[in-house]
């Protein structure tokens, strides 16, 4: 495998977390990351809202039924998007969730692990965030990143299946 491609055939999603923070460096990089991802006519509306306090990480449970891991992650990153009107506009999903994966593949990068909580389409968790944590009307959730330091990481899997692809035509 080509050294520059680890990132992505070795990414897994990381459950099992060993508590300890992430520095704000890593935080940065992370963040840095998911911006650089491309964005529908370039509209950038992807915003974030980062979690470092265990209390704060935690209260995410209370919405978010799959997200227990968070009581050993090192943050929460809660990927949001501005769904941006007119024809285009579901594109902010498309958007929010290459910013997502650029985020996972940095954090397999720096030898962290993460793992993506969905939370859009789902109107329960969308709300219960937006309570939770003020997020304003016209930003809405689309997934959270639990990421830290891997207390375990689950081996890779290629996944490649050749029937998957069709030549030419289908
Ligand atoms: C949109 C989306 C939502 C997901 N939601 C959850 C979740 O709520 N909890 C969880 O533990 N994993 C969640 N995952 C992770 C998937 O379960 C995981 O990617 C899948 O099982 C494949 O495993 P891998 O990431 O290790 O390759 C989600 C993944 C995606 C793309």
């Amino acid at each position: 495998m080509q050294e520059q491609l680890k990132p992505i055939f070795e990414r897994r999603s990381v459950r099992d977390f060993t508590g300890e923070a992430l520095s704000q460096e890593q935080l940065h990089t992370l963040l840095a990351a998911a911006m650089q991802a491309p964005s529908c006519r370039n509209k950038r509306k992807d915003c974030y809202l980062v979690l470092t306090n265990r209390e704060e990480m935690c209260k995410i449970l209370q919405v978010h039924p799959y997200a227990s891991m968070l009581k050993s992650a090192g943050a929460a990153v809660i990927v949001c998007g501005e769904p941006f009107g007119g024809e285009e506009n579901d594109y902010w999903v498309e958007d929010a969730s290459a910013c997502m994966e650029n985020l996972l593949l940095a954090a397999q990068g720096l030898g962290l692990g993460a793992v993506w909580l969905g939370v859009y389409p789902l109107r329960d968790r969308v709300e219960g965030l937006r309570g939770l944590f003020h997020i304003p009307e016209g930003v809405t959730p689309m997934g959270i990143a639990a990421v830290g330091v891997p207390a375990s990481t689950p081996e890779p899997i290629d996944r490649f299946r050749e029937d998957k692809v069709h030549w030419e035509r289908w």
